[in-house]
C-alpha cells in the first residue's frame, strides 16, 4: 500500500513540475486541427460532459470560447488536476435528504421551494427545501483526474492548442 501511495505522490509531483513545460509545448507545437479531431473522436470522453458548439453534453462548462479566458497552462492543469481550481457554479455538492439519502451533484438552480441537482450521469433531481437536511460543498471536481492518460503527450499538446484556439 505505502510504496504504491508514495509512487503515486511522486508521479503527481512529477506531473506538476511538468505543467509549465507542457503548456509551452502546446503553444509551440500543438496542432489545433488535430486536437479538434481527438476531441470529436471521443478521446478522454470530454464530450460526455462538455459542449463545444452544438455537440457534447452540458454537464460541465461549455468550452466553445474557453480559449478566450484560459491560458495553455490553465487548460493543461484543468485536465491533469481538475480539483485544483473548480470553475464557478460547477462546484460539487453533497445533499442529505430526510429519507437518509446522500445526493452528490452540481446545483443547477435554487429557489424558495427547493434546489435542482444534476448528478454525474446528467440526471436532474428536484429536492424540496423541506426534505433537505444538510448541504456540503465538496473540494473535488466532478471531472475525473487522469483523463490525460487517454492521450499521448503530442495529442495532449494538440488538444490544448485546439481548446486555446476556441474564442
Ligand atoms: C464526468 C464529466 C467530465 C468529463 C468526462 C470531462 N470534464 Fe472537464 N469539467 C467537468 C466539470 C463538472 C468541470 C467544472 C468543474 C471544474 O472546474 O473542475 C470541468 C472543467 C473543465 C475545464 C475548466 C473550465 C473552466 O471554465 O475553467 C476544462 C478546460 C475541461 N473541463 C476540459 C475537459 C477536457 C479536455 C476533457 C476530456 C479530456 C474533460 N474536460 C472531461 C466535467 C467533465
Amino acid at each position: 500500500m505505502e510504496p504504491a501511495f508514495n509512487a503515486a505522490m511522486a508521479a503527481t509531483e512529477a506531473k506538476k513540475s511538468k505543467l509549465d513545460a507542457w503548456a509551452q509545448e502546446a503553444a509551440r507545437s500543438g496542432r489545433p486541427e488535430a486536437g479538434a479531431k481527438h476531441f470529436a473522436a471521443g478521446k478522454g470522453a470530454c464530450l460526455a460532459c462538455h459542449q463545444v458548439g452544438a455537440v457534447g453534453r452540458a454537464l460541465g462548462p461549455d468550452l466553445s470560447r474557453i480559449g478566450a479566458i484560459r491560458t495553455e497552462r490553465e487548460l493543461i492543469e484543468s485536465i491533469l488536476f481538475p480539483s485544483n481550481t473548480i470553475a464557478r457554479d460547477y462546484e460539487l455538492h453533497a445533499v442529505v435528504t430526510s429519507d437518509g439519502r446522500n445526493h452528490v451533484g452540481l446545483i443547477k438552480s435554487r429557489g424558495a421551494d427547493g434546489l435542482v441537482l444534476m448528478d454525474a450521469a446528467g440526471q436532474l433531481l428536484t429536492l424540496p427545501t423541506t426534505t433537505v437536511v444538510s448541504e456540503t460543498q465538496l473540494e473535488t471536481s466532478l471531472m475525473p483526474g487522469g483523463l490525460d492518460a487517454a492521450f499521448t503527450p503530442a495529442e495532449l499538446a494538440d488538444l490544448v492548442a485546439w481548446l486555446r484556439s476556441l474564442r
